[in-house]
């Protein structure tokens, strides 16, 4: 999958392509970052300029950001990252990564690009939550390392990524790692069983009851998971108060509800 990048800070994206996953994925060739300086294009040095009708923040400008454009061989998917985009979830990153052997990524700055180049060249506009960042630079990486995960080989374990929370739309079980006992918590004892099929109905279970109450949404209309329910709670009432503090739960009256934060 390759990435197209234009931007005009170029230097924001070195440390991202020399490092872990990422770095590795470059150097052999599961994904290609391509940066295109949008600086070099402006005749005046500027790619910016005052906002028409008054305002702080500059604008990018048409021309620099269409020559840029035009700079490059071939065009992919042209999305625009910008907090007025669509926001972006586990589900676009997969259908991208599917989808698109090429996404073209205009990273806006300052008041945002004129309006005229998103009409006529952007395809998507993304945005990585309603909040505002400094530019489309962060959104870019969150947009390039989601959809990586899901390229073949990315990963060292080809089903990491089927394990990632928000696959099947269920949050990732709780893990831990050793000691099995540290400063007064313990961890749900079956884990330490060996019985594979039953560690796999508890990672189920429990990943199933703290999807609903942390993330309910991620459940509706699902009614596969709806049956279930009523079976995780009652196959996690088994589990000892200490075992369901370890989940971050507590029995409250007929119910398990999540212990709150102090
Ligand atoms: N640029 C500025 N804020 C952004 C956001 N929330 N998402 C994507 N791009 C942005």
């Amino acid at each position: 999958m390759k990435f197209q990048i234009l931007t005009l800070f170029p230097e924001f994206f070195s440390s991202f392509i020399q490092t872990g996953l990422i770095s590795k994925a470059i150097q052999k060739s599961i994904i290609d970052i391509e940066l295109i300086d949008v600086k070099i294009f402006s005749d005046k040095g500027r790619a910016d300029d005052y906002p028409i009708g008054g305002g702080e923040s500059m604008i990018i400008s048409y021309t620099p950001l269409k020559k840029a454009l035009q700079s490059l061989k071939k065009l992919g998917h042209v999305v625009c990252l910008s907090p007025q985009g669509e926001i972006w979830n586990f589900k676009k990153a997969k259908g991208f990564s599917t989808q698109y052997k090429t996404v073209t990524l205009i990273c806006g700055r300052y008041g945002g690009i004129d309006l005229r180049l998103i009409q006529d060249f952007v395809h998507e506009e993304i945005s990585i939550g309603d909040y505002v960042l400094n530019g489309g630079e962060t959104a870019s990486l969150v947009l390039i390392e989601s959809c990586s995960r899901f390229l073949e080989n990315f990963m060292k374990n080809r089903k990491s990524h089927q394990k990632d929370s928000f696959e099947n739309s269920l949050l990732k079980s709780p893990q831990w790692t050793k000691p099995n006992s540290i400063e007064g918590h313990t961890i749900p004892k079956i884990l330490l069983s060996g019985h594979h099929k039953k560690i796999k109905e508890f990672r189920y279970y429990s990943s199933l009851w703290l999807t609903y109450l942390k993330k309910p949404y991620l459940l509706e209309k699902k009614s596969l998971f709806l049956k279930d329910l009523f079976k995780a709670k009652n196959y996690l009432k088994q589990f000892s108060p200490l075992e369901l503090k370890a989940l971050g739960l507590k029995k409250e009256k007929a119910d398990l509800v999540l212990i709150k934060k102090k």
